[in-house]
């Protein structure tokens, strides 16, 4: 990598100070700025990361050296930084998803294009070596066509609280799924028709739990599950699976059943080692794999491996769902 670029955070909560805390330890990548609508937020991260505390998301953009930006904003606050950044622009790599809404979605990617600003969603699980190996024995014919393609995401009772309301459980955590499925078969979802139940986070406004049947374009079937309602007590607080069965095999895929625990005489826990994973006191893991890959993409004009027009498709395609649990009606994916 030639010379150091500067990076612009903007969203500080949970994943904006993850993303910068690495783009702090790669060698090649410095936090110049940080925007967060919460001021104290913002203070606080731009003590943290010893980087401008910007008062808008322009004035994180204009910081001098600022060459990329995260944007880590909530599910449904994608647009407008989106906006600002290929406008000013800057390379975005952005948090799943694209956006919540198709038309969002749309715009956002129209904005990079005309703007020739580089856009990278970040759909981590492909980064997660597991999903990577499973692409490459269907890309290698191990499966041959694939038949029937099964995934789920199930988080704990912790997650739904936390997000309140703010987004669906299929767009913030079915997406990544959604993205996988469409990106490992090679098969696009066509048409969907879903249910959804809310028990537990009723009271929010938020569905506990949403399946949806699949149709893909290559005739093939398959089933979603997205679910952030699991017991507070459970070991692993992501338990996810990938099936596809083809003609010729299957590829299976499991997170959370991890051969590692940690058990005290109250409750055994299975930590996440794939994801972010402290060593040495840095973060390892899947989160830093997908930000090394974009700053290359941005200097070294390495192959962007998530397309936007694939996290466009997810986007529709998790739209379809929620609309099919709320109408009760099949809906074709656009
Ligand atoms: N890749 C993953 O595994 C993963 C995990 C969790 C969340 N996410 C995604 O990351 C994004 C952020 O999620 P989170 O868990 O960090 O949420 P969070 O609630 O912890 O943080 C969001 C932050 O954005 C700020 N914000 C909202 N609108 C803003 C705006 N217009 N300008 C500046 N700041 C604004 C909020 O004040 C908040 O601090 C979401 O899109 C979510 O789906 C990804």
């Amino acid at each position: 990598m030639p010379q150091q670029i500067g990076v612009a955070v903007i969203g500080m909560g949970v994943m904006g100070e993850r993303h910068a805390q690495v783009w702090n330890e790669l060698p090649y990548t410095r936090v110049v700025s940080v925007y967060d609508v919460i001021a104290e937020r913002t203070a606080e991260c731009a003590e943290r990361f010893e980087c401008l505390g910007a008062g808008s998301i322009e004035e994180a953009l204009e910081a001098p050296g600022v060459r990329l930006v995260s944007v880590c904003t909530d599910d449904q606050s994608h647009l407008e930084p989106c906006l600002a950044a290929a406008a000013a622009g800057k390379d975005i790599v952005l948090e799943k998803p694209l956006a919540t809404d198709p038309d969002e979605a749309r715009r956002i990617v129209a904005a990079c294009e005309r703007a020739q600003v580089k856009l990278m969603v970040g759909h981590v699980v492909r980064f997660d070596p597991r999903y990577q190996a499973a692409k490459q024995a269907c890309e290698g014919g191990e499966v041959g066509e694939p038949v029937y393609i099964y995934a789920r995401r199930f988080n704990v009772v912790a997650s739904g609280w936390r997000i309140r309301g703010r987004t669906s459980v299929t767009f913030f955590l079915g997406i990544h799924d959604i993205d996988a499925m469409q990106w490992i078969s090679g098969a696009a979802i066509t048409r969907v028709q879903a249910e959804s139940c809310s028990k537990v986070l009723g009271g929010i406004g938020t569905d506990d739990a949403v399946v949806a049947t699949l149709r893909f374009d290559n005739g093939a079937v398959g089933v979603l599950e997205a679910l952030w309602v699991a017991p507070a007590g459970s070991p692993n607080s992501l338990d996810a699976r990938l099936d596809i069965i083809g003609t010729e095999g299957r590829v299976q895929v499991r997170v959370g059943g991890e051969e590692m625990s940690v058990d005290t005489h109250q409750r055994s826990v299975r930590p996440d080692v794939t994801y972010g994973i402290t060593m040495g006191g840095r973060m390892e893991g899947a989160l830093r794999t997908q930000l090394a890959h974009f700053a290359r993409v941005v200097v070294e004009d390495e192959e962007l491996l998530v397309a936007p027009q694939e996290a466009l498709s997810a986007v529709n395609v998790a739209w379809a769902i929620d609309e099919s649990a709320r109408t009760g009606e099949a809906v074709d994916v656009e």
